[in-house]
């Protein structure tokens, strides 16, 4: 699979709000308002990745995006999205990696996320790509449902 990342613009709003829908319970959707702000804001940035079209698929297709924040000294990884029948082949890993390049261009000391506490296979998978859980964030999407403060520093 062929695949292209770049920074998202206004005209991706559309396909970012259908992958929200295909990737999040109702409670955790950004809604479209919220996509908007992230869309226009100078603290925010959305990378997408689209599937390069060939001769039989001719469009480009949004299959992956996240969401960074930009503070002072940190990058906050909001969000990653990967459509579901295009999990499982590094999409993902390739935004986590695009966090960290970012980073490092802005000069910033450390990546800060939440996770789920309940999806112990996504703490993992954070894990897996040098986050550690530093913190416990109980009810932090709604009471009852907690979540995890996880860090890597940028080398
Ligand atoms: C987490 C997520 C972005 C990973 O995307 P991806 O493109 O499948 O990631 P990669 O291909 O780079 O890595 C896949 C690995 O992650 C594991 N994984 C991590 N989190 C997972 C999750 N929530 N669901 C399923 N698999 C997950 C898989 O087991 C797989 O392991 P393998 O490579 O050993 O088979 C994707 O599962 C997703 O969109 N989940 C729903 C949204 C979400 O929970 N986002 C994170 C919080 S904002």
């Amino acid at each position: 699979m062929n695949t292209t990342i770049r920074t998202a613009s206004s005209s991706d709003e559309q396909a970012l709000s259908e992958l929200e829908g295909s990737c999040f319970d109702e409670d955790r959707r950004a809604s479209r308002l919220s996509l908007r702000r992230s869309l226009s804001s100078a603290r925010q940035v959305v990378r997408v990745i689209d599937v390069t079209p060939t001769n039989t698929a001719p469009s480009p297709s949004l299959v992956g995006a996240a969401i960074f924040w930009f503070y002072p000294r940190s990058l906050r990884i909001y969000s990653v999205a990967v459509r579901p029948e295009f999990r499982g082949e590094g999409v993902g890993r390739r935004l986590v990696a695009d966090a960290f390049r970012m980073a490092r261009d802005r000069g910033a000391a450390r990546i800060t996320l939440e996770a789920d506490q309940a999806n112990p296979t996504l703490i993992r998978w954070y894990e897996a790509q040098g986050f550690a859980v530093t913190g416990q964030l109980p009810s932090y999407y709604a009471p009852g449902r907690d979540a995890v403060r996880m860090v890597c520093p940028v080398t």
